[in-house]
């Protein structure tokens, strides 16, 4: 029997990463190829003629499962019934503008955004932050969507993450798909830590630590890690353009790990709401290691933190906390 469709909503759909991400959800990349969806997609105003020029060319593509298109600017109608609501809709950094100024346009939004998605999402709506700041963007859409369960709202270091194995996977020379167990750490900014302490590689003689591959601990603890956390900086620069296809892709693989679930063994990054798991403050929301079974996430516990790995856990919370806290007083 065909499945119920699930409801997506894209916000800042007419942007760079909604335009790359809409097709792939209509295509069955996030949810499964048996799975219908509904795509909801929002924007504001000045975008809305470009809006219906993405929804003519989804009908255009005529995607088998796609039942249906919602595209509008205004919030309640994009919310309404969304099973599953990816947030990519923000204001970006324009020139002479600071930190404050964005983060102040940013998390009104996520405010007002927050309250639409507790009155009119479906019951259990999950959500991912994509937008920067996402981490604190999606601190604030939980603070003021408190009906929404903390475990339901998360933001993406997926990204970072997928960037960790394909450095590894180019470094080694071996396929992406048989690095796994990097972590990210923290904030998705400059300040995160990818770390391959607990890392392997599929070899033919069974699965071998990062490290004993790499034979390279002056690398792995340098240039590996700023070259992570420096990566969408070097996309800005290269295309002069934020990154697009690589945000759309590892926010597919964010839902369909949490929906489907991890593959036995392996585990992923996702910025979830910290309990205060390997000493991370609590009531941030802090990338960490996951895993996801029956449409929940889990952090994987008891990995060993080593006094390097410590001070970077604690510098990238440091700055997550500086944020909550320009947040808050943004918004008072
Ligand atoms: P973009 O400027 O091309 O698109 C953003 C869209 O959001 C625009 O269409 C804009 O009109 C819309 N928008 C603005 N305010 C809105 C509101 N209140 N409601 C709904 N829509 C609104 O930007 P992009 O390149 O698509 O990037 C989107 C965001 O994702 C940016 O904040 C970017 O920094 C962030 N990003 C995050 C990651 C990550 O890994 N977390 C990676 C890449 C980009
Ligand atoms: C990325 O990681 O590619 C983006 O978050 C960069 C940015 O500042 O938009």
């Amino acid at each position: 029997m065909a499945k119920e469709p699930v409801r997506v909503l894209v916000t800042g759909a007419a942007g760079q990463i909604g335009y790359a991400l809409v097709p792939m959800i209509a295509r069955g990349v996030m949810l499964g190829s048996d799975q219908p969806v509904i795509l909801h997609m929002l924007d504001i105003p000045p975008a809305a003629e470009a809006l219906d020029g993405v929804k003519m060319e989804l009908v255009d593509a005529a995607f088998p499962l796609l039942k249906g298109v919602v595209a509008t600017i205004d919030v309640v109608e994009a919310c309404t019934g969304v099973n599953i609501a990816i947030m990519v809709g923000g204001f970006p950094r324009k020139e002479g503008m600071e930190r404050k100024d964005v983060m102040s346009k940013n998390v009104s939004i996520y405010k007002s955004q927050a309250s639409a998605l507790e009155k009119h999402a479906a019951p259990n709506c999950k959500v991912l932050v994509v937008a920067n700041p996402a981490n604190t963007n999606a601190l604030i859409l939980k603070e003021f969507a408190p009906s929404i369960p903390a475990k339901n709202i998360t933001c993406l270091t997926r990204l970072d993450h997928n960037r960790a194995l394909g450095q590894i996977s180019e470094r080694l020379n071996v396929h992406v798909s048989d690095v796994k167990n990097a972590i990210i750490w923290g904030n998705h900014s400059s300040t995160q830590y990818p770390d391959v302490n607990h890392a392997t590689v599929k070899t033919p003689s069974g699965e071998k630590p990062v490290r004993e591959l790499v034979k390279d601990d002056a690398w792995l603890n340098g240039e590996f890690i700023t070259t992570v956390q420096q990566r969408g900086a070097a996309i800005i620069k290269a295309r002069k353009l934020s990154s697009a296809l690589s945000a759309a892709s590892s926010a597919c693989d964010h839902i369909r790990d949490w929906v489907l679930g991890t593959p036995q063994g392996t585990w992923v990054s996702m910025g979830v709401y910290s309990d205060g798991s390997y000493n991370v403050p609590a009531g941030l929301i802090y990338s960490f290691p996951v895993i996801c079974k029956n449409g929940e996430w889990s952090i994987v516990q008891g990995l060993n933190i080593d006094e390097f790995s410590r001070k970077k856990l604690d510098l990238t919370a440091e700055e997550l906390t500086e944020e909550k806290a320009l947040a808050y007083s943004c918004l008072s």
